[in-house]
C-alpha cells in the first residue's frame, strides 16, 4: 500500500529507545492477505467463532476458562500507550475526538502498532472517533508496511453497544483486504442483543468474541481476556483508550496485566470538562498513591514538540541501562 497520508519517518535511533519496553518478537498473524471480499479464518488453536457462528453455536459461548488455552501459556504482552495534555485530559470531552500528538509521536504510535499483534479500544472511543486501528507505519518511506504487520482491530464491548456501522472505517479496511480482521469482544449474555443491522454491517468483516460474565461488581476480567486472546494465538497487544478502558487497566490489581506504558504528553491544557485519566483508589486506601512507574525512560526526541515517557509497573520490571 502507498503512502497516503505522509508520516514522518521513525528513525532507527529512537525506536532503538523503545525497545524495552515492547514485545520481544512480533509473530505474524494472520499472515496471508485475504482474497478480495472474503476473510482468511484465523488458525485459531482452539474452536474459533465465525461472525455467523455466533448468533448459533451455543457450545462456543459455554466454554470455559480452562478450556481457552495450554496451560502455562504466556498472558500476551500488553503495552498502554496513549496521549495526554498536561492536565491528564485524553481529549476535549466525552465523543470529542481531539488530536494529541505531533506527527513524529502519531509515528512513533503507528511504529508501535507495527510491533503488535493486536490494537485494542473500548467502545466509547470506537462510537466517537471511528477509528482506522490499522498500522500506517513506513519503515522505507515509501510505502507502509504489508498486511502481516497489521495489527489485528479489537473492539471492547461487553454490553454489546458498539454502532457498528457498514462504512466504519475498521471494518472497511478489513472487508478491502488492507486491514485485518476486526474483534468484536461481547458478553456472552450480550451478543444475542445485537440487532439484525449491526449483524448485516458486521457480516464479512471480523469475528465476535464473547467474553466472561463479570461478576456483580460488574468489573472486567483482563486475566480472562488475556488468555481468550491468546488462545486466538495474539502474543502482543497495544491498548490506546480510551478514558474507562486506560483507567481500570491502572487500578492497582490490574497494573499486573500491563507489561509496560507508553504515554506521549502534548504541550497544551484542554480544561475542565475533558476526559481525564485519574484512576480510582482503592477503597480505603486513603492518601496513599494508585500506582507508580518503577522501570522508566523519558525519550528524547529531538524533533517532537511532545514528551514521552515509558516505564513498567513493579511487578513486570525488568532492569532497563
Ligand atoms: N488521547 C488518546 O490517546 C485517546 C485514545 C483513545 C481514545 N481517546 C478518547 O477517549 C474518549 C473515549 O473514552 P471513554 O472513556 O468514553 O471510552 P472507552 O474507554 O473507549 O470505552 C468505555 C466503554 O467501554 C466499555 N468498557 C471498557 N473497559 C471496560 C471495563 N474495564 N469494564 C467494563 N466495561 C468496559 C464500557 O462500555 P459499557 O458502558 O457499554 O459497558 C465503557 O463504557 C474519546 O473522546 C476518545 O477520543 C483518546
Amino acid at each position: 500500500m502507498e503512502l497516503s497520508q505522509k508520516l514522518p519517518y521513525f528513525e532507527p535511533a529512537d525506536q532503538a529507545l523503545l525497545e524495552d519496553f515492547l514485545p520481544s518478537s512480533g509473530r505474524p498473524f494472520l499472515e496471508t492477505h485475504p482474497d478480495q471480499g472474503k476473510l482468511q479464518e484465523p488458525d485459531f488453536d482452539q474452536e474459533h467463532i465465525s461472525a455467523e457462528d455466533n448468533f448459533s453455536n451455543d457450545k462456543l459461548l459455554d466454554r470455559n476458562d480452562s478450556q481457552l488455552r495450554p496451560p502455562n501459556s504466556p498472558l500476551p504482552h500488553l503495552t498502554l500507550t496513549y496521549a495526554m495534555s498536561l492536565d491528564s485530559k485524553i481529549s476535549l470531552g466525552p465523543g470529542a475526538s481531539t488530536a494529541l500528538s505531533s506527527s513524529l509521536t502519531g509515528s512513533m504510535a503507528h511504529y508501535i502498532r507495527s510491533r503488535h499483534d493486536a490494537i485494542l479500544v473500548g467502545v466509547g472511543t470506537a462510537n466517537a472517533d471511528d477509528p482506522s486501528l490499522n498500522c500506517r507505519y513506513s519503515a522505507d518511506g515509501k510505502s507502509v508496511v504489508g498486511f502481516d504487520k497489521q495489527p489485528i482491530p479489537i473492539i471492547l464491548d461487553p454490553s454489546g453497544r458498539w454502532n457498528c456501522r457498514r462504512e466504519c472505517k475498521v471494518l472497511q479496511l478489513a472487508r478491502s483486504g488492507k486491514g485485518k480482521p476486526v474483534f468484536w469482544m461481547v458478553n456472552k449474555a450480550r451478543i444475542r442483543n445485537i440487532d439484525t443491522v449491526r449483524r448485516d454491517n458486521f457480516e464479512g468483516a471480523g469475528f465476535i468474541v464473547p467474553l466472561d460474565e463479570p461478576d456483580a461488581t460488574c468489573v472486567l476480567d483482563w486475566g480472562f481476556l488475556l488468555r481468550r486472546l491468546s488462545s486466538c494465538g495474539i502474543a502482543s497487544v497495544m491498548v490506546e483508550g480510551g478514558g474507562r478502558v486506560i483507567e481500570d487497566l491502572l487500578r492497582e490489581h490490574n497494573q499486573k496485566f500491563v507489561s509496560s506504558v507508553i504515554i506521549t504528553i502534548a504541550p497544551v491544557w484542554l480544561g475542565k470538562g475533558g476526559v481525564d485519566v485519574s484512576p480510582a483508589r482503592k477503597n480505603g486506601a486513603g492518601h496513599r498513591e494508585v500506582g507508580r512507574l518503577d522501570t522508566v525512560r523519558w525519550l528524547p526526541l529531538s524533533n517532537s514538540p511532545d514528551g514521552v515517557i515509558a516505564g513498567r509497573f513493579k511487578e513486570q520490571s525488568q532492569c532497563v541501562e
